[in-house]
């Protein structure tokens, strides 16, 4: 892959890890507004966490895989911390960044991703289940981590609950939320002149994520709830 072309968000991480410059990735959505994710939060240190991601970290145990890990903010907490880490992403700029400080890091989709080993905790923050796309993919990613998992293991999340994104000021709301799920979005990523491909992201709320868990045999609660933001765990029964 041509990383310039393909890669705004590997580009980016590269390019900062260098000039040490701030240029912010404009992502585009097809739902709301464009949106900005400055460069220094996807380097963010433990103190830099929201606690959301301070509680999830403090659940960590075992081997642990990094879903969608791109700087690495938490690879690089839980190795320094003595943990066994392995971290996926597609971004190869990520990749190449994330071996070059020394985690072990691996160019795959989660979805094709098929290790010889097992883990004990699968990480996937700053909404990261969003990776399913559709919600009609939710429970085939739960199953995939599943696979993933040692028998106990745990799947660590975060989403959010996007309704009030569609919410009047009366509290009526401008969409049927019975038609479409409302939590589906379209995003591409752009950084400098790098555009990155349109891609699904699904934020999902939490009694969907429970249901589809549970039919997946995953026990799941609540760790904790912000702003229609919240942290998930999911371990294997
Ligand atoms: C919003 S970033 C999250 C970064 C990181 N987890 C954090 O908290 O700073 C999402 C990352 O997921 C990666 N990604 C998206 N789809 C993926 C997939 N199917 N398999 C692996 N990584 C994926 C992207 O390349 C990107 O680096």
């Amino acid at each position: 892959m041509n990383i310039k072309q393909q890669d705004p968000i590997g580009q980016a991480i590269l390019d900062f890890t260098k000039s040490k410059k701030p240029f912010d990735i404009i992502v585009n959505a097809d739902m709301c507004d464009d949106d900005i994710i400055p460069i220094e939060t996807l380097f963010r240190s433990f103190e830099e966490m929201p606690p959301m991601e301070q509680d999830a970290m403090q659940l960590c145990r075992g081997k642990i895989l990094d879903v969608g890990a791109c700087a690495g903010p938490h690879s690089r907490y839980l190795s320094d911390s003595g943990f066994n880490v392995t971290a996926i992403d597609t971004s190869p700029g990520a990749i190449l960044y994330l071996n070059e400080i020394g985690i072990n890091a691996h160019q795959v989709d989660f979805f094709e991703f098929n290790p010889k080993e097992q883990f004990d905790t699968i990480l996937m923050l700053m909404n990261g289940i969003g990776i399913a796309g559709t919600i009609d993919n939710i429970e085939r990613t739960l199953e995939k981590a599943k696979s993933l998992l040692k028998p106990g293991g745990q799947l660590i999340c975060d989403s959010s609950d996007v309704k009030f994104l569609y919410e009047e000021e009366d509290g009526s709301f401008w969409m049927n939320l019975n038609a479409a799920y409302y939590g589906e979005f379209k995003f591409k990523m752009n950084y400098k002149k790098i555009e990155g491909p349109w891609f699904n992201w699904l934020y999902i709320d939490y009694d969907k994520l429970h249901m589809a868990a549970k039919k997946c045999g995953f026990k799941s609660s609540k760790i904790a709830d912000q702003d229609h933001h919240y942290l998930a765990h999911l371990i294997l029964s």
